[in-house]
């Protein structure tokens, strides 16, 4: 199968959506004018241009993309071209309304916006697959054409009764039989019993909370049939050209899809990553997205869509100051991106995001932001022949499952505040403050190549995941799991004590007696330092080393337990707390961090044989790097310090 790499050739590609049909002609030649200036390499056409190219069912409208196909090609700019299937025009859903999503509560998802397809309704799919035979019968053999982007965010949800029907035969592949599927959803509680499958629905909106592993089950089955309609598409695509990479833009750490699965069915991996350049932790959250996406492209990755300014979907939506538009470009691919994209190429003048910035912003060419985006496009390729292809190795992996995440994500647990992904930051940037490079992985993949294997919460897990990390440990790695982990099976059925015998006995826990969640600002004393969140009270085994809890309800009891290699942590450590003891551990297993003594606040990465320091303060800071260096920004040669201004990076080769 091609890679990234049939795409990059050697360059990191830079550019983003581009939407011309928005635009008069005469603007396309300026668009090319200012994009060859800017080192802009690549465009993503036709994302949302379907009603541009079927205005009338079975339509085709060619012309204006023939044009700019060629347009690009006679500037070296390569294409990755989209097929359109996220937003159906208009006459899709008037002529057949089958096509139209339906929401938990019976509302129609109506045109008018956009991803307002039913994913199980097969008169879509007709549609979709029929159009994207067409452009890849078109512009398969086009030279412009580096990459396909199939759909856009895949991301809807549908209730309806087509929905229903597909739910139904999904279900019965996975159960086979009634009584199956009425054991694992626990359909005993609350006289749910079904006696004929036409009974079962998606869990639509009830009087009170649903059956858990109904709403488990549908979120798997949803994950699924976006994914068939991906891997429709695909094969059409793949057909025409098989020596083109295909790639669908993940939303960073989306709930609805289970990424780990969709990665094995993309050529390329590519995420749409847009922090809020206000957030204090904006840098550690967008490097968790960039290490997991990272993961599942095992290897260089695509940042599909960012935003050069200000995004317009948040309450407040500021501006990037100066300089954060490289830094945090440059921090992607120092965590592995070989292309550096944006949401979108030319701010838009009309429709629901023409307050949402572009790379060329209503300020025009002489606006700061198309400045900015100049120099970042220059530097971009001045770094490329060192950088792209290269690949990260770390030492400590972080567990992370969809399955697990649906799971504990229902209604009816013991505290609505103990949100994963708010545990899956904390302790990724506890790892991030400590220097320590991480990958994520599944917890059935194989984690041998891992020092330190890290779950802040796996809340269920199969049988096969457990075996993976008893064997883990066995081998020689170090585990350090987070509460609430291991507690469900994969149908969401608490394990006999609360959580799983054998995991208990790898921490040297006996007994599980109850789970004390914290309520907002409420923390818990522990031996030298504080935990938030949830507590719990727990009897250590005899032979299990501990860190207690200080007063209060659990006075004495294990905050921290460790049994050999084997270390769960019953609380989340207040952020410097979990840093410490992770570092600590980490330490105690041979892990170093990337330098040594790094200021706060200064990001350490190698990514091949480079060293790329990033400041993600506005002041300027020193780091001690030992020997001479040569920084491929500026060209300058640096012994053994380097400064950094505000949002200061440099690419050190030594
Ligand atoms: C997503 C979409 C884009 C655009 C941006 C705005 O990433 O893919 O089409 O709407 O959001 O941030």
């Amino acid at each position: 199968m091609p890679d990234l790499a049939a795409a990059t050739r050697g360059r990191i590609l830079f550019g983003g959506d581009y939407n011309p049909e928005q635009w008069p002609e005469e603007t396309w030649h300026e668009d090319v004018r200012l994009m060859k200036d800017a080192g802009v390499n690549s465009v993503t056409l036709g994302v949302f241009s379907w009603s541009k190219l079927e205005p009338h069912p079975g339509a085709r409208e060619f012309g204006w993309l023939d044009t700019l196909m060629d347009l690009m090609h006679d500037h070296g700019i390569g294409v990755v071209l989209a097929t359109p299937t996220s937003s159906p025009p208009p006459w899709m859903g008037r002529l057949h309304p089958d096509t139209l999503p339906v929401t938990e509560d019976g509302r129609t998802e109506w045109w008018g916006g956009r991803q307002h397809f039913s994913h199980s309704s097969a008169t879509y799919r007709r549609y979709a697959a029929a159009i994207t035979e067409d452009l890849a019968a078109r512009y398969g053999g086009h030279p412009a054409l580096t990459m396909w982007h199939i759909n856009n965010e895949y991301c809807t949800f549908d209730h309806g009764d087509q929905a229903a029907a597909a739910f139904r035969r999904w279900l019965r592949e996975k159960y086979g039989t009634l009584d199956a599927l009425n054991t694992a959803w626990g359909t005993a509680f609350w006289s749910q019993g079904y006696d004929s499958w036409d009974g079962i629905l998606p869990p639509r909106l009830p009087h009170y909370m649903k059956n858990p592993t109904q709403v488990l089950d549908f979120r798997r089955f949803t994950s699924d049939m976006l994914l068939e309609c991906y891997v429709a598409e695909r094969d059409i695509v793949r057909r025409h050209t098989p020596h083109i990479p295909v790639t669908t833009n993940f939303m960073p750490l989306w709930f609805g899809q289970d990424a780990w699965r969709w990665a094995e069915e993309e050529d390329v991996v590519s995420v749409d990553l847009y922090p809020d350049p206000r957030d204090p932790l904006g840098a550690q959250n967008g490097a968790l997205v960039q290490d997991m996406t990272r993961s599942q492209a095992r290897g260089p990755w695509v940042l599909m869509e960012q935003a050069a300014g200000p995004v317009n979907w948040r309450g407040v939506n500021h501006p990037k100051p100066r300089g954060l538009n490289r830094l945090w470009s440059l921090q992607a691919v120092a965590r592995g991106a070989d292309a550096v994209c944006y949401f979108q190429w030319r701010q838009s003048r009309q429709g629901a995001e023409k307050f949402h910035s572009g790379m060329v912003s209503h300020a025009g060419e002489e606006g700061r932001t198309y400045q900015e985006v100049k120099q970042l496009g220059a530097e971009l390729a001045r770094i490329a022949p060192h950088v792209t292809g290269r690949h990260i190795t770390a030492d400590v992996a972080v567990l992370h499952d969809w399955h697990s995440w649906w799971a504990g994500a229902q209604d009816g647990r013991l505290s609505t505040r103990a949100d994963y992904p708010d545990v899956l930051r904390a302790w990724h940037r506890a790892l991030w403050e400590a220097h320590l490079t991480t990958d994520f992985a599944h917890p059935e993949h194989d984690l041998t190549p891992y020092t330190v294997v890290v779950v802040p919460q796996l809340y269920a897990l199969t049988d096969a995941a457990i075996d993976n990390l008893l064997a883990y440990v066995r081998g020689g790695g170090t585990l350090v799991c987070g509460f609430l982990t291991g507690i469900a099976d994969e149908d969401d059925r608490v394990r006999p004590g609360g959580m799983d015998a054998r995991l208990r006995e790898l921490f040297g826990i006996r007994t599980l007696h109850e789970w004390w969640p914290l309520d907002a600002g409420e923390t818990v004393a522990c031996e030298g330092f504080r935990g938030t969140l949830w507590s719990e009270e727990i009897e250590a085994a005899e032979d299990a080393e501990t860190i207690p809890y200080q007063g209060g309800e659990l006075d004495g009891l294990p905050a921290v337990l460790r049994r050999g290699r084997a270390w769960y942590v019953s609380t989340l450590p207040e952020p410097d707390a979990l840093r410490d003891l992770l570092a600590r551990i980490a330490a105690g297993a041979g892990v170093r961090p990337v330098l040594d003594a790094i200021p706060a606040g200064v990001e350490a990465v190698r990514r091949g044989d480079l060293l790329f320091l990033l400041n993600h303060g506005r002041e300027a800071v020193t780091v001690e790097v030992p020997g001479s260096h040569r920084d491929l920004l500026s060209g300058s040669t640096m012994r053994d310090e380097v400064t950094l201004g505000r949002y200061g990076v440099v690419v050190l080769q030594s």
